[in-house]
């Protein structure tokens, strides 16, 4: 039988979810189920039907991705599931290729998403680009800092109201860092819960609570969402401060609620300043490490020329893609703080590397130097991925939470 790919239209998102569900071992209620469909509504939908059936499915969301010095359109996609009875016959491949269709025809460079499994995606040209921490503190005893916490108020929000006095906090974290996703409506929803309901329908933590730190009447300074389990531990849903007296604020107040024993955050920048000021380290532990997103260039040269650039470079990059062929071949990449251009070139090159390699350094996350090191890209001219990596650095290092 053959394997058609096309759009899922809005009559078949069910059908869609129903193959997620399958694919992902999932038993989801019915609050669940209505937020999915209203995400999918809202989204791109690519399936691949055998016949009328559905056996193939990828959601991708139309964000905006923060990127060095600015933003870029991405898809961002999700729900990838294919029928446990159709795996391994191209079904992935296929709805990827018509991705990348997609996404060179409305002119979006870049593609991300988070691994279900790390092994699938490298074969598609995607690249670990952003990590993630996890961290748990013991709050059976204050949290034991070295810096004095902002003392401005704290206030218990509504989870209905709090956008608009949390969303700014966010876009002001995203065009500081990279790897940060646009959020619209139906994410801050999804964030954010407004109604009250549990985020997994079979989870048993109480409800979201959303905390705001800052004066009546003034722009607040740092926010933090979290819900408390059964067993006394906070589980933190994201805390963006403006600078670190108010996330030690942020991060105390969590530690000193009362009836909780443990602090669990999944997702926490490698360089956040907690990891600094918590004079325990002890109490506040590292306890897992991991690449929160993928990314994938789509478009090498529009991804190169939109990015910010740390240092002046000029160099010779070969570049490897077995999927995209207008990526391929070799460039030269000529960059400074006041723009960039990338284009054929006949030299020799300075760097080898395949396009995932690229993808892992586009954010500034992980140094080439470190990919060189691993036996992943090759330095032909000695010095050279040194001056990609000054060129490529950011203040801050890429995080992306959602
Ligand atoms: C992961 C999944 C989408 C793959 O779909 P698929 O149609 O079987 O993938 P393809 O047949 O196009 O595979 C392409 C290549 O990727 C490899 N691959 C696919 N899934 C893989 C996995 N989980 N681990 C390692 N390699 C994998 C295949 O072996 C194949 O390699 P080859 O070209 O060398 O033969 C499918 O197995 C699935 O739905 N899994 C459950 C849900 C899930 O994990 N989704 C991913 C969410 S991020």
């Amino acid at each position: 039988m053959t394997t058609d790919i096309r759009d899922i239209p809005e009559a078949h998102v069910d059908r869609a979810l129903d193959l997620a569900h399958l694919a992902f071992h999932a038993k989801v209620g019915d609050a669940t189920r209505k937020r999915q469909r209203e995400l999918l509504l809202g989204c791109e939908r690519v399936g691949a039907y055998e016949d009328e059936e559905i056996v193939g499915f990828t959601a991708a969301h139309r964000l905006g991705l923060s990127v060095p010095g600015g933003e870029l359109p991405v898809a961002e996609l999700d729900f990838v599931s294919v029928a446990p009875t159709h795996r391994r016959r191209g079904v992935l491949t296929g709805m990827i290729g018509e991705l990348w269709r997609r996404c060179a025809a409305d002119g979006r460079p870049l593609a991300c998403l988070w691994a279900s499994e790390e092994a699938i995606y490298g074969r598609f040209g995607f690249g670990p680009a952003t990590e993630a921490y996890n961290v748990e503190i013991d709050s059976t005893r204050p949290l034991d800092l070295r810096i004095t916490p902002d003392r401005r108020p704290l206030r218990l929000l509504d989870p209905a109201a709090a956008v608009p006095v949390i969303a700014p906090l966010y876009e002001a974290s995203r065009a500081r860092r990279s790897g940060r996703l646009s959020r619209d409506e139906a994410w801050w929803r999804w964030s954010v819960r407004s109604d009250g309901e549990d985020d997994d329908d079979n989870d048993n933590d109480g409800p979201k609570r959303v905390v705001v730190l800052g004066d009546k009447g003034a722009p607040a300074v740092g926010y933090v969402t979290y819900r408390v389990g059964e067993k006394g531990t906070v589980t933190v849903g994201e805390l963006e401060a403006a600078d670190a007296p108010a996330a030690a604020a942020l991060w105390s107040y969590l530690a000193s609620i009362d009836l909780t024993r443990k602090i669990q955050a999944w997702t926490v920048a490698p360089d956040d300043p907690l990891l600094h000021f918590a004079a325990d380290r002890d109490q506040v532990r590292v306890t897992g490490q991991w690449p929160a997103m993928w990314l994938r260039l789509v478009d090498v040269a529009q991804a190169l020329t939109a990015r910010s650039w740390a240092a002046p470079v000029d160099l010779v990059l070969e570049v490897r893609d077995a999927t995209l062929p207008a990526n391929a071949g070799r460039f030269r990449l000529t960059a400074d703080p006041s723009g960039a251009v990338y284009e054929p070139a006949d030299g020799p090159a300075d760097l080898a590397l395949d396009v995932r390699e690229l993808a892992s350094c586009y954010l500034g996350g992980t140094p080439l130097r470190r990919l060189v090191r691993a036996g992943l890209a090759e330095e032909r001219t000695p010095g050279a991925a040194r001056l990609l990596d000054a060129a490529l650095e950011t203040e801050y290092l890429p995080f992306t939470g959602d």
